[in-house]
């Protein structure tokens, strides 16, 4: 019997998500949304796309969580993108309710899962869902380093004109326009960034990262999800072939960078446990000063929450 990945949210992010994963063919995945017909459609065609790609994914839509039980991760997408003009916090309270209700009820029929939170205000829809699950912090985390980092690199790849794929790059803190480029830690085959490219473009790249969700939703009147879905997978892949990839994830922090009782984007080991290890890096003091300054607008919006 495969394993099963559930997806919540039929929307781009979600149907992206499901669909890479049927790609990689390894587990069945179920996609639910509330809007009738909507995660039945795309099932259906991802399922027949799987006929011309030569791969055979068992991917489920369903308007109930009844096909979700026994899933052994759950990658939630629900809720409100942003609209041009929205920043991710403007979504805060209708995304809360619906981060609270979903969290309810796949809970309840998948109770071993790892929660993959993808909506937004990233940092506090964790929170959401931990709180509402009471889950331990190894099981609850969300997905927006690993987008952020995609965005830095891809800028760098194109800087430098080198390979994306020798790019290492580190992208922290909260997922909003204070997140943190971690420049002293980012290379282009194992080449500082900052031997490769000036001071000036490197400035103007991490400017671009930390409004990179803004640009996108400047040009397509919604959210990203290209890059999003594939990245959400990612981690469940980690988690369900058991990698033990490091990747940035979005961790609850009890200390680690001197940040107690928030959910943060930093470096982790994800594998079949989830969040297997949290990496401290020796930052630079200004990379610091701008961590504590994205915490504080992180902070700033978890206190916006309901409950
Ligand atoms: C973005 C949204 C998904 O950064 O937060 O594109």
């Amino acid at each position: 019997m495969r394993r099963k990945v559930t997806v919540v949210g039929a929307g781009n992010v979600g149907a992206t998500c499901a669909q890479v994963l049927a790609a990689h063919d390894y587990a069945d995945v179920v996609l639910v949304d509330i809007k009738e017909g909507l995660p039945q459609g795309k099932a259906l065609d991802i399922n027949q796309m799987g006929a011309v790609l030569g791969y055979e994914p068992r991917v489920t839509g369903s308007n109930s969580y009844e096909e979700t039980a026994g899933s052994d991760v759950v990658v939630i997408t629900a809720g409100l993108p942003r609209s041009p003009g929205m920043s991710r916090d403007d979504l805060v309270a209708t995304n809360e309710k619906i981060v609270k209700d979903v969290t309810e009820k796949t809970i309840a029929r998948s109770p071993e899962a790892i929660l993959i939170v993808v909506s937004n205000p990233l940092d506090a829809m964790c929170h959401v869902a931990k709180n509402v699950s009471g889950w331990p912090k190894e099981r609850v985390f969300g997905m927006a380093g690993i987008l952020d980092t995609a965005r830095f690199s891809t800028f760098i790849a194109w800087e430098t004109q080198a390979s994306v794929k020798d790019v290492t790059a580190m992208v922290l803190g909260g997922h909003g326009d204070q997140m943190v480029p971690v420049v002293s830690a980012t290379t282009v085959g194992g080449i500082p960034l900052a031997k490769l490219v000036g001071e000036a473009d490197i400035d103007a790249m991490v400017q671009r990262t930390a409004k990179g969700g803004g640009e996108l939703v400047e040009l397509l009147g919604t959210s990203a999800w290209y890059a999003p879905g594939a990245a959400a997978a990612q981690m469940v892949d980690s988690i369900m072939l058991d990698e033990k990839r490091v990747l940035p994830c979005t961790a609850y922090l009890e200390g680690e960078y001197g940040i107690d009782g928030l959910y943060m984007g930093v470096p982790v080991r994800l594998g079949s446990g989830g969040i297997e290890a949290i990496y401290e890096l020796d930052l630079g003091a200004d990379e610091q000063a701008m961590l504590t300054e994205s915490a504080g607008a992180v902070r700033e919006v978890v206190g916006l929450l309901a409950s």
